[in-house]
């Protein structure tokens, strides 16, 4: 819930308290944000003054050296206020959230208290995706606005009250299966810049039911001059003491999500992007702890930001030991022309605090994800098995081929059939034809309906890959428009995977693109589309806006533009288009964030499909998402990212626990392998519910990864365990299960297990009479009809044991001897258990 006790703001969460207070002076004192301090409904107004005295900070003299507010208020310093804005030129030295030249050249804001209200429900940003409130309960209406190309909408300059000026409401509303998760509180306050040429509205929401409080502001020219906005980032946290850790989360194409742990202890620690799209260099989600916390204990923050554009985080310890947060778009080459009677809108940033450690946090995270960032037909609907044509047959296909294919597919379970990337103009390889969105009737004679006719009698939906907002040098769209790709004019321009970006920030080149997507989606039975995106920004510029603007500092406007543009394309498609199910890519998870999420249920998480990878990948992204949203694929072995040999088993015991497809040539698949594929996918199907719904922990990560996905009644979990490299003579291991109920029994147990001979090299001499050469044709032979049992786990246990002691598994194989009752557990090998309550 959310109190105003004259001038005290509190809001409330299960297990949270957010609470800020209005200085004397004007200020946005931040007070507190941590475990819950009592249900404020339950308090008398003098109370809460009483906490609030209790929590503000005592100030008598100036210090040091530092700035004071003015004459009169000596004992005000800027830079050692822990407020909720912050700017610049009034003596805070430190990172600042606002940054603003006024019309008469100034750089100092001075934001003060005007006015404040309590709102229900959950109002949507008129240019960004937003987290919403689930409209089923009657109080919260969904943010299902169409999105404006422009960000600034237009504001009554005489009393500061926005209208909006170019929102189109549609009448589409989301559906939702919950009803129950939809209650949101808003919190308005408004201040007012010292000038009076401004004014900052903050929005708080509080989602209750995941414990989360989101932050978003809005920047109101209501002067008679121009506003040049350098940043204005979403969320900031002032923190009274130094020594915090931030964990954030850096990577690599193939190599994403990767967790570093920095030391907040002095100075500034940056993680930001100029890719232009979240990137897969730093995610925009991180996390805030106190030296000390864990996995299981001690308290957490996680922030993130719905935004998928150039983002900025920083912590940073000030002259007085207190330690500032800030999130926001990124203002490294940003800046935004705002003139009399417009609004800026900064986007959403989510903020989560458990006092359970990262576990705590995630399970916050993953809830609100859930049930505020993905909606529409599939946000509860199972997800298909999918096979995509990608590392099966790359560019070289034509509709035979990918039949063929399909057929497989059928035979082994595959529910969805997609035709990844290929398919369209003369694209025979990366270098040519984005842009040019018409079927390449030499592979596909029948058109895109032929196939997905065809391939709907085999009885399997079908899907298809896009690449929507980018145009090759060498295409005929490039040929009739070379002035919509974003490009400088007289320059070289450089180029990612031989291909530029289309200037999104162009609203025609936004129509054509939707028109032209709409006629693709159209064209055929389609069930699903991947949305990919394959480089970063270069050479960033707009030749549209520099056509409508005479001021070259416009072009800072142009990667924030590009984004809106994006999201007006990807919004108004997967409206009109409801039934399709969208999944996000961007050279795998070059583009995984909020943002994409609120349009698109699913991201494919990276190009790298290495299970032992993956491990690592997956369980990064867990930290901040939940696993319903992560695309995970068994492919061939060798991988074709890092060519090592995995086993089967393990390569669909990671995917599984994603959202789960296959992405290898099954027509090439030994029998006796496709034949385990074809059980595995029944085994998936039979555990789906459990697998797509439940939560996820995270048990041992490193060289060992344990995890333990529990269905929401907790009568069912998967456990998984994978080791990456094996230790020798070391037969102990164990599982300890999470997230159980611990007053219930459980049957745990593991499938059988059967190896392929050939994984014991010559050993096998050591129980054939005759002798056998590795690799030769008597031992291909015997495999064919020797296989080795291993070990199968099965005992009754209550969820207390399972999670506290864990259960001590079969020994590994040490090296002294191998039978039925022994754990096979070489580098890259892993195994899953099945938990059912009694
Ligand atoms: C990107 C994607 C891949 C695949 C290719 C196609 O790299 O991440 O999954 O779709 O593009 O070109």
């Amino acid at each position: 819930m959310i109190r105003i006790a004259d001038r005290v703001f509190t809001l409330d969460t299960p297990d949270t308290t957010y609470m800020f207070r209005v200085l004397p002076e004007g200020h946005l004192e931040h007070l507190y944000y941590g475990a819950s301090l009592g249900d404020p409904a339950e308090k008398t107004d003098e109370e809460i003054q009483e906490d609030a005295e209790a929590l503000g900070e005592k100030r008598e003299f100036p210090q040091g050296n530092a700035i004071s507010w003015d004459e009169e208020h000596q004992s005000l310093c800027m830079e050692d206020l822990r407020s909720e804005i912050s700017t610049t030129g009034k003596g805070d030295l430190r990172d600042t959230m606002i940054s603003l030249i006024h019309a008469d050249g100034g750089r100092t804001s001075d934001f003060l208290y005007e006015s404040s209200e309590i709102r229900e429900g959950k109002e949507p940003l008129e240019t960004l995706p937003s987290s919403y409130a689930d409209p089923a309960d009657g109080k919260a209406e969904h943010a299902e606005t169409a999105l404006t190309n422009a960000s600034a909408v237009s504001a009554d300059a005489s009393d500061g009250k926005e209208e909006l000026a170019e929102t189109a409401l549609t009448d589409a509303s989301p559906v939702s299966a919950n009803p129950a998760h939809g209650k949101v509180e808003q919190l308005v306050v408004t201040l007012r810049e010292a000038s009076g040429d401004c004014r900052l509205e903050l929005h708080y929401y509080v989602f209750e039911d995941c414990d989360v409080i989101t932050r978003t502001v809005k920047l109101i020219n209501c002067g008679s001059g121009k506003i040049q906005i350098r940043r204005l980032l979403s969320a900031q946290l002032d923190f009274e003491t130094a020594g915090y850790k931030m964990s954030v989360f850096t990577g690599a194409w193939a190599r994403e999500m990767q967790r570093h742990e920095l030391d907040i202890s002095g100075g500034r620690v940056v993680s930001s992007t100029t890719a232009g799209i979240s990137s897969n260099a730093c995610n925009p989600f991180v996390m805030l702890y106190p030296e000390g916390t864990s996995e299981t204990a001690g308290g957490c923050y996680g922030i993130n930001l719905i935004y998928s554009g150039n983002h900025y985080e920083s912590a940073e310890v000030s002259r007085f030991g207190k330690t500032r947060f800030l999130t926001g778009i990124n203002p490294e080459g940003f800046s935004w022309q705002l003139l009399p009677g417009e609004i800026f809108e900064a986007p959403e940033a989510v903020m989560t605090w458990s006092g359970s450690g990262f576990t705590g946090m995630s399970l916050h995270m993953h809830h609100f994800v859930r049930e505020h960032i993905v909606r529409g037909e599939w946000k509860h609907k199972a997800r298909p098995v999918l096979l995509n044509s990608w590392e099966a047959a790359y560019f070289k296909f034509d509709e035979k081929k990918l039949l063929r294919l399909a057929k497989a597919g059928k035979d082994a379970g595959i529910e969805l059939f997609v035709m990844d990337d290929g398919w369209f103009g003369t694209r025979d390889d990366d270098t040519q034809a984005l842009g040019d969105w018409t079927v390449n009737k030499k592979k596909l004679p029948d058109g895109l309906k032929g196939l997905a006719d065809k391939i709907h009698a085999l009885g399997m939906d079908f899907g298809l890959w896009v690449e929507p907002e980018m145009i090759s040098a060498n295409s005929d769209l490039y040929r009739a428009h070379p002035d919509w790709a974003m490009q400088i004019p007289g320059r070289q321009h450089a180029e990612g995977r031989h291909q530029m970006l289309l200037d999104l920030a162009n609203p025609e080149v936004v129509d054509y693109m939707i028109d032209c997507m709409s006629d693709v989606f159209s064209s055929a039975d389609i069930n699903y589309v991947k949305w990919d995106m394959n480089r970063v920004m270069s050479d960033v510029y707009s030749p549209w806006l520099a056509s409508q603007r005479d001021d070259a500092e416009c072009q800072g406007e142009t990667a924030h533009r590009y984004i809106l543009g994006y999201y007006r394309m990807l919004k108004t498609l997967t409206e009109k288009f409801p039934h399709i199910l969208f999944e996000g890519c961007a050279s795998g998870g070059c583009r995984f964030d909020l943002g994409v999420l609120c349009c698109c249920p699913q991201i494919w998480a990276s190009d790298d499909t290495d299970p032992v990878e993956r491990s690592t990948i997956q369980e990064g992204y867990s930290y901040g998402y939940p696993m319903s949203v992560v695309s995970a694929h068994v492919s061939a072995s060798p991988n074709h990212q890092t060519l090592r040999e995995t086993p089967l088993d393990t390569r669909f015991n990671v995917a599984v626990f994603g959202v789960f497809g296959c992405e290898m040539n099954l027509c090439d698949m030994d029998h006796r392998e496709f034949q385990e594929l074809k059980e595995k996918i029944l085994l998936y199907k039979a555990w789906r519910d459990v697998l797509q719904n439940g939560d996820f922990y995270r048990g041992r990560t490193g060289r060992i990864h344990e995890w333990t996905c529990v269905a929401p009644d907790r009568k069912k979990a998967v456990g998984m365990i994978l080791q990456e490299k094996a230790v020798p003579n070391a037969p102990f291991e164990q599982f300890r299960a999470r997230g159980l109920d611990g007053g219930l029994r459980y049957h745990f147990y593991s499938l059988e297990q059967k190896r392929d001979i050939r994984s014991f090299g010559d050993l096998v001499n050591t129980a054939s009479p005759v002798h056998v050469k590795p690799g030769s044709f008597l031992h291909r032979l015997i495999a064919d009809f020797v296989t080795m049992p291993g070990e199968q786990e099965e005992v009754r246990a209550s969820g207390r044991l399972l999670m506290d002691a864990g259960v001590k598994l079969a020994p590994g194989y040490a090296g002294t001897g191998y039978n039925e009752n022994t754990r096979y557990f070489a580098d890259g090998c892993s195994r899953m258990y099945f938990m059912e309550a009694d």
